[in-house]
């Protein structure tokens, strides 16, 4: 039921991007299910759009589809025109911030969410969460370096887990703190405030984009923000 879910909110973004993408423009791409599931339909049905160019932000989505999509160069944008991804948490008691990070492309996710003019989300309904950030998901990702990865770990003092197996697209770890957060209030900022640790990458807290599309049983809802 969710990959339904997850295949009317794809279908919903790509009707959203004819409709708004008027002259040759500049399009990220996220990570994760949802988003492959948008990159299918993008594959498939390019050719209805204007001229574009885009950025993939894992290097799975790029191996994907860089035989039909026309990539630019990564370190070549200074800003892009959409932003199109989905998210494994959004915080209704915190002014629909984000989670993020579930797939472990939160850092390359992040340069491309903070470059993007308009930003889209697609989710299914399951990812609407009520109480502290966090609380869905149960945990909050963090990219850090391995250098150092003990002496950083220490300076979070969050408990979590350092993700198993896993390396990301920047040769980095994934830290998943347990969440929600213990001690103080854990909203977005004090979350956001880890990023002045020496070590520390990215967290995958974000904020708010312009637009969500939340896919249900049988259509997707959109909902500005
Ligand atoms: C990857 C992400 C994904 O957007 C997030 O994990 C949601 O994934 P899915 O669409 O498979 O539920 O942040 O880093």
């Amino acid at each position: 039921m969710r990959d339904e879910m997850k295949a009317h909110a794809a279908k919903k973004a790509f009707e959203i991007l004819l409709e708004k993408a008027r002259h040759p423009f500049k399009l990220g791409i996220g990570s994760g299910s949802t988003s492959e599931a948008f990159l299918k339909i993008l594959m498939k049905r390019h050719h209805e759009l204007p001229p574009f160019e885009c950025v993939a932000s894992s290097k799975k989505i790029f191996d994907m589809s860089h035989k039909i999509l026309p990539y630019m160069k990564e370190d070549s944008f200074e800003s892009l025109d959409f932003y199109i991804d989905g998210a494994d948490e959004v915080s209704l008691d915190n002014n629909f911030h984000l989670i993020k990070g579930g797939g472990g492309c939160l850092t390359r996710e992040k340069i491309l969410f903070t470059s993007a003019k308009y930003r889209i989300i697609m989710v299914d309904l399951t990812k609407l969460q009520r109480g502290p950030i966090g609380a869905g998901f149960k945990k909050i990702p963090v990219e850090v370096l391995p250098f150092g990865l003990r002496s950083t770990l220490r300076l979070i003092h969050h408990k979590g887990n350092i993700r198993k197996d896993f390396v990301t697209d920047q040769g980095a770890i994934i830290f998943d703190m347990q969440a929600p957060l213990g001690g103080h209030k854990p909203t977005p900022e004090i979350c956001q405030e880890l990023c002045n640790i020496p070590g520390v990458i990215e967290v995958g807290v974000f904020p708010p984009p312009q637009l969500f599309i939340v896919g249900k049983e049988d259509s997707a809802e959109v909902i500005h923000v």
